[in-house]
């Protein structure tokens, strides 16, 4: 099934299943952007440094649409609190070594430590290994505490190469994603759950 495909099935699972208090992961699409310049405001200038390594004050269009167009090569998962998007785990294949993807995300401050990164990850990395992919690549700074600790917590196979103030990360999709994925249609997917934590105010 192509990622367009898993997409909209998602999408469509996403309004079907709402439940309050529930957070939703669903592929972005191109209706997105109004949600990917929404999360950016939800997101300190610190967590924009650490994700964009500069400050980072709003998005050209091309920006956005550089978030909402998918593609075999480039699939972006979001999680959703009822309408808003909380956070965003995007992986982008690189041409030269097509079982790598180039992993990065982010999560509004509000929501942090609640799990989202974890399942953000955990789902984009099944559907990046249902196109091939093997390994993710990050670029994350070394004083980057919350991803590092993330990174761990994923439990898979990790090398760092360390260069000044950043680090190159490899990591090794798990084998088992792939047979986890094998044969999975899109209507199998859980449209949502419970994070760790309540948040009080939005
Ligand atoms: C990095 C980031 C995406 C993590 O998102 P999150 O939803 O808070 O992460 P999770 O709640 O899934 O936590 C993952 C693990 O990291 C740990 N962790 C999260 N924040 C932490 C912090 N500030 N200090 C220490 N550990 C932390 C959690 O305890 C968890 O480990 P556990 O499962 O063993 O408990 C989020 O902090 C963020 O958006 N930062 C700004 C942007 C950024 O740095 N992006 C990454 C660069 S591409």
């Amino acid at each position: 099934m192509t990622i367009s495909l898993l997409a909209a099935a998602r999408a469509r699972r996403h309004t079907r299943n709402r439940t309050p208090g529930t957070i939703h992961l669903r592929c972005l699409t191109p209706d997105d952007g109004r949600h990917v310049t929404d999360l950016l405001k939800r997101m300190s200038p610190d967590s924009r440094y650490q994700r964009y390594f500069r400050p980072v004050h709003s998005f050209r269009p091309a920006d956005i649409a550089r978030f909402v167009t998918l593609s075999r090569d480039h699939v972006a998962v979001g999680a959703f609190d009822g309408p808003s998007l909380i956070g965003i785990a995007q992986s982008l294949r690189s041409s030269k070594q097509p079982d790598r993807a180039e992993v990065a995300g982010e999560v509004a401050d509000l929501h942090h430590g609640r799990g989202v990164a974890t399942r953000l990850v955990n789902e984009l990395a099944e559907l990046a290994t249902d196109v091939g992919v093997t390994h993710f690549t990050a670029t994350v700074l070394t004083d980057n505490r919350p991803v590092l600790a993330l990174m761990r917590s994923l439990g898979w196979p990790t090398e760092a190469t360390l260069d000044g103030a950043y680090a190159e990360v490899l990591l090794t999709l798990p084998a088992e994603l792939a047979l986890a994925t094998a044969g999975r249609t899109a209507m199998d997917w859980d449209g949502g759950w419970q994070p760790r934590g309540a948040v009080v105010a939005s």
